[in-house]
C-alpha cells in the first residue's frame, strides 16, 4: 500500500464532476489497490474520509471511518466503509450545523448546515449493493464526502463564512461552541 499525495483547494480536478465506475473496473487488481491506498491516505493524515478526487482520480469512490480520531474527538464510531457510485436522499428537511474541514482545504475549519438522516446506496468494494440509513456525523462526513464527488467543497456549502477559522483559532476561541 501506499500514501497518496492529497490535492489542495485550488486544483481542477477537486471541481470536476466524478465518473460512476462499472462493477468490472473495481474489480480489477488495479482499483482494489487504489482502494487501499485510499484507506491508507486517510488514515494517515487522520481523515474521517477521502473522495478519490482528493487524490487527483475522478472517480465515484470515497472512503469514511470514524474512530479515535485526533480531529473530530468525542464523534459516534462509524465503521470503515467503502462507497462506490453512492447516491444519498434526505430523510426530511432536518438540518444541522457543525463544524467541518477538509484534507484539502488544510488547516481551516467552518460550520456548515448538512441534513441529519439520509438513506444512502452503493455498492461495496466488491461490488456488493449497499442501503442504509445514516444520521448525525455519520451523514455529515457521507454529505462530505459526496460532495468531493460532485466537484463540491465544505465552503460552498456555509451559510456565510463568520465561522471560518484557522484550527489554531478554533482550538483558541471556538471550541464547545
Ligand atoms: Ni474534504
Amino acid at each position: 500500500m501506499s500514501i497518496l499525495k492529497v490535492t489542495r483547494l485550488g486544483h481542477p480536478v477537486l471541481r470536476q464532476v466524478t465518473k460512476a465506475i462499472s462493477v468490472k473496473e473495481l474489480k480489477s487488481p488495479a482499483m482494489q489497490k487504489f482502494i487501499d491506498d485510499m484507506i491508507e491516505t486517510m488514515k494517515e493524515y487522520d481523515g474521517v474520509g477521502l473522495a478519490a478526487d482528493q487524490v487527483f482520480s475522478s472517480k465515484q469512490v470515497a472512503v469514511l471511518e470514524v474512530a479515535d480520531n485526533p480531529r473530530y474527538p468525542n464523534k459516534a464510531k462509524v465503521p470503515l466503509t467503502v462507497l462506490v457510485n453512492p447516491k444519498i436522499t434526505p430523510l426530511s428537511d432536518e438540518m444541522a450545523e457543525d463544524w467541518e474541514g477538509c484534507l484539502s482545504i488544510p488547516d481551516l475549519r467552518g460550520r456548515v448546515p448538512r441534513y441529519t438522516s439520509i438513506h444512502v446506496h452503493a455498492l461495496d468494494r466488491v461490488g456488493k449493493k449497499m442501503d442504509f440509513i445514516a444520521h448525525d456525523f455519520h451523514a455529515r462526513v457521507i454529505q462530505h464526502e459526496l460532495d468531493h464527488l460532485a466537484g463540491k467543497v465544505y465552503l460552498d456549502r456555509m451559510r456565510d463564512f463568520t465561522t471560518l477559522t484557522f484550527l489554531q483559532e478554533f482550538a483558541r476561541y471556538w471550541i464547545g461552541k
